[in-house]
């Protein structure tokens, strides 16, 4: 008996993986690492996408793979607990580990990430005498609660590297050090709290906090940002870790497209690197869909693909993806001067410098030219070596140039949507309709619960929906100095979209503009003698889910609301605050599930109308053929839910457009990037494409069902499929140049020209100078019909243009 035990622990010991620190860098069983890491968060695709995702992840050159656990999502009721499908949070830790990747698990609980309520269920919020993320009794129990659970489970699959599993890091809170200050004593107290009760659950590996400068020992705190080269541990004697490099940035309803420029985002990574960092994780790496009502907020769109290396349906954004490939080659080539290495630093003035690691075996470079106008000229052991400005020049023997960040050999992916060429699809969709039957509450105001005071939209819905109705009567004589003059309702709202009714009849909507949810909505109402029912629906648009005491800013309508009655002489007021309200949670047609396929509902195929509130449509439609990402394009539709085949694809707003300004006609990488730098989209809706996971769809018939809110046109709906559509590159002489239409063939040369071309990626045109080989004919021998193809940009491949000097560049663009 004795022995079986000891030859038990002696089969773990050889299988598990020792995780530690040691001043300097991550080591794994011993060795001082180089780690690149992308966050990609399970529920934001599908599980059948997660193969590829992580492989794409491995093949860009990523060690490991991050995610978030999002509560809310796995306890939506208290203690009933939800794991399936995109939820299956060990399914994708198991994937990562197929894959042979790593793993970083950030527990939190709290996670922000622009995910509803922070990832916070509301139910723990509505618990009594509950306060969020400070020593607050209930909370730190229903944290440990579900901490406690997460470990447990990851545990039992034996997936912490500790026990031979891929998870080689785990965090505990979230970026608690940016708004603690409100918490005072009891902040700094909870998060002891946080570290002691981490290091209880002996996970075997070691924890991080992030952005947390006084981060209890043994916790490690991490750097979140778009720049963290300047970063220094609070505890010197741990190493500089990168826990979020965002590479883009979210997108809000209203909002532009944000674009982090490729240059930009390795600069950030090669400088980091440069400065003694051993650890990066790019936020995202994946970004993903909001699906269903995940979205955070408020505002924050159905799309979070965030302009990350892989876009929102996992193809490849070009340059990024590659550019970023590249670097990480350089830097895992580098791995043992940058973690074993003796730094030195030589300052040139103007922002440029030199950072040499040294061991006995070799010395690495890093050359930095952090100006943002000039290029700089570093002479250095008898060479020079030009670094144009705001870049990264990387020599891993100090000799020869290896990469440069701001030098992009990699393709321009152009990607296109075209229409869904399933067989014998009609070009439009053949639609049914229903209302939404609200008489209930719109004529008989009569709801669940009523209460004389005006309630927190979290307290009475438990977000169990996005909908609240607030009712309630208002009877008048018939000699009531208020019938004789201008009426109207005024409502001070903090509800994201509000829809008033008063006797049935509808009287106008009103939503937030992005930033200001505190509103005041007025409309002139013809009151009438007697009983009046008035019908306010207040429609959360996500949850916040960040700052101190986040868990309490108001959602829904919180008063006062008034009548106002006004004439020549005189204005009363009548205010409704402490009437009787009644309340109803959800819509009707939510709770009978119009938008499952078996619904036995009644829809009309007569008359379907055009710019109706409050109505469902349906349409059926046949897959895109083959395999490529799925959109439906919802122009024309106001504000609602879509459906596929009962999936719920998110929120959609296309009537939403974002303003006409601020806008980058040119987008420059040079100097420091923040959110608003480079936007696009202006004057466009804020997102018209809805993902359709490929596995929501089948062979035969699909139904697509919408619940329109605003009112809004269904004729224009149609899918398409997302693909790259052509492929550019514009490289300088002595480098190569693969393109690659991704799985498919090319099938033209559209441009080619080796001399000095103008312009950029569709918009090409030939230079002063060019070779007199016909560069087109080269490259389409090479390159068409191929899946794949790699040109030398050297004279001996494409003949000598008629300009001399190093500036000589290849332009091409490819048709896929
Ligand atoms: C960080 C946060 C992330 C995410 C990010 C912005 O502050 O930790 O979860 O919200 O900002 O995308």
């Amino acid at each position: 008996m004795k022995e079986m035990k000891s030859q038990k622990l002696i089969v773990l010991f050889v299988y598990a993986t020792i995780v530690s620190h040691d001043g300097r860098a991550i080591t794994i069983d011993g060795h001082r690492r180089v780690l690149l890491s992308g966050s990609i968060h399970y529920p934001r695709s599908t599980p059948e996408m997660w193969p590829d995702l992580i492989k794409k992840g491995k093949e860009g050159g990523l060690d490991a793979i991050e995610t978030y656990v999002f509560w809310n999502a796995h306890e939506p009721t208290r203690r009933q607990y939800d794991f399936s499908g995109k939820l299956d949070l060990i399914r994708f830790l198991k994937t990562i580990q197929d894959e042979g990747l790593y793993g970083v698990l950030r527990i939190g609980p709290y996670a922000c990430a622009e995910w509803n309520y922070g990832g916070f269920p509301v139910w723990l919020h509505n618990m009594p005498g509950m306060v969020f993320r400070t020593t607050n009794k209930a909370f730190m129990d229903e944290m440990q609660n579900f901490t406690t659970m997460i470990v447990d489970m990851v545990k039992k699959e034996n997936l912490f590297a500790s026990q031979g599993g891929p998870i080689i890091l785990a965090q505990i809170e979230n970026e608690y050090g940016n708004v603690m200050g409100p918490y005072g004593e009891s902040g700094k107290a909870y998060i002891k709290w946080c570290a002691n009760m981490a290091q209880s659950l002996n996970v075997g590996v070691p924890w991080i906090m992030c952005q947390q400068n006084d981060a209890p020992h043994p916790m490690l705190n991490t750097c979140n940002g778009f720049y963290c080269d300047n970063f220094v541990p609070n505890n010197p004697n741990t190493p500089k870790m990168w826990t979020e490099n965002w590479t883009g940035w979210f997108k809000q309803w209203g909002g532009k497209n944000p674009h982090r420029t490729t240059e930009d985002v390795a600069f950030s990574v090669a400088r980091f690197f440069q400065r003694g960092g051993t650890f990066n994780n790019y936020y995202m790496y994946h970004g993903g869909t909001n699906f269903d009502r995940t979205a955070g907020g408020p505002y924050i769109t159905t799309s979070y693909d965030y302009d990350a290396p892989l876009d929102e349906y996992g193809n490849l954004n070009q340059p990024k993806y590659g550019h970023l490939k590249q670097l990480h080659d350089v830097l895992h080539s580098m791995e043992k001067t940058l973690t074993y290495g003796n730094i030195s630093t030589i300052d040139f003035g103007n922002s440029a410098s030199a950072t040499i690691y040294k061991t006995k075996e070799g010395s690495s470079c890093f050359f930095g030219n952090g100006n943002e106008n000039s290029d700089a000229t570093i002479s250095f052991r008898g060479e020079s070596y030009v670094v144009p400005a705001w870049s990264i020049t990387i020599l891993p023997d100090c000799k020869n140039e290896a990469y440069n960040t701001a030098k992009i050999t990699t393709q321009t992916s152009m990607m296109v949507k075209k229409p869904n060429e399933a067989e014998d699809t009609p070009s439009t969709l053949k639609w049914s309709w229903r209302p939404e039957n609200m008489d209930n509450f719109v004529l008989k105001g009569k709801g669940e619960s009523t209460q004389t005071q005006l309630f927190d939209q979290k307290v009475v819905t438990n977000d169990q929906s996005d909908y609240l109705w607030y009712m309630t009567t208002v009877k008048f004589k018939k000699r009531d100095p208020f019938l004789g003059k201008n009426m109207s309702l005024r409502v001070n709202c903090t509800a994201p979209v509000l829809h008033a009714f008063v006797n049935g009849k509808y009287i106008g909507n009103q939503h937030a503009e992005n930033g200001k949810f505190n509103y005041i909505f007025e409309k002139d109402v013809k009151f009438k003698s007697g009983r009046n029912v008035i019908a306010l629906l207040s429609i959360t648009v996500g949850l916040a889910n960040y700052g101190a005491f986040f868990e309490s800013k108001p959602a829904g309508i919180t008063g006062p609301i008034s009548i106002t009655g006004r004439n020549v002489d005189e204005t009363i007021v009548k205010d409704l605050s402490a009437h009787k309200w009644s309340y109803k949670t959800g819509l009707n047609g939510f709770e009978n599930q119009l938008f499952r396929t078996e619904s036995m509902s009644k829809w009309s195929v007569e008359s379907v109308p055009f710019n109706r509130t409050m109505t469902w449509y349906k349409a059926t439609f046949k897959a895109p053929l083959g395999n490529d990402p799925v959109v439906v394009d919802l122009l024309g539709l106001g504000k609602g839910t879509a459906w596929v085949n009962g999936n719920n694809i998110g929120r959609y707003w296309p009537a939403f457009i974002s303003s006409e300004n601020g806008c980058a006609a040119k987008c420059n990488y040079r100097g420091p990037y923040h959110a608003e730098k480079c936007l696009t989209n202006c004057g466009e809706p804020t997102q018209r494409w809805y993902h359709v996971p490929r596995s929501f769809l089948n062979a035969g018939d699909n139904t697509l069902v919408l619940f329109e809110e605003m009112g809004g046109n269904p004729s224009l709906v149609n899918f398409q499929t997302t693909r790259v559509g052509s492929v550019c590159a514009n490289v300088y002489e002595k480098n190569t140049i693969e393109l690659s239409c991704d799985r498919k063939p090319i099938s033209a040369i559209k441009f080619a020209s080796f001399g000095n071309p103008d312009g950029n990626c569709g918009s090409f045109e030939k230079g002063t100078c060019e070779s007199s080989n016909n560069t087109v004919d080269i490259l389409t021998q090479e390159c068409v019909g191929k899946e794949k193809c790699i040109i030398d940009v050297s004279t001996e491949k494409l003949g000598a243009p008629d300009c001399t000097g190093s500036a000589r560049r290849l332009a091409v663009e490819a048709i896929c």
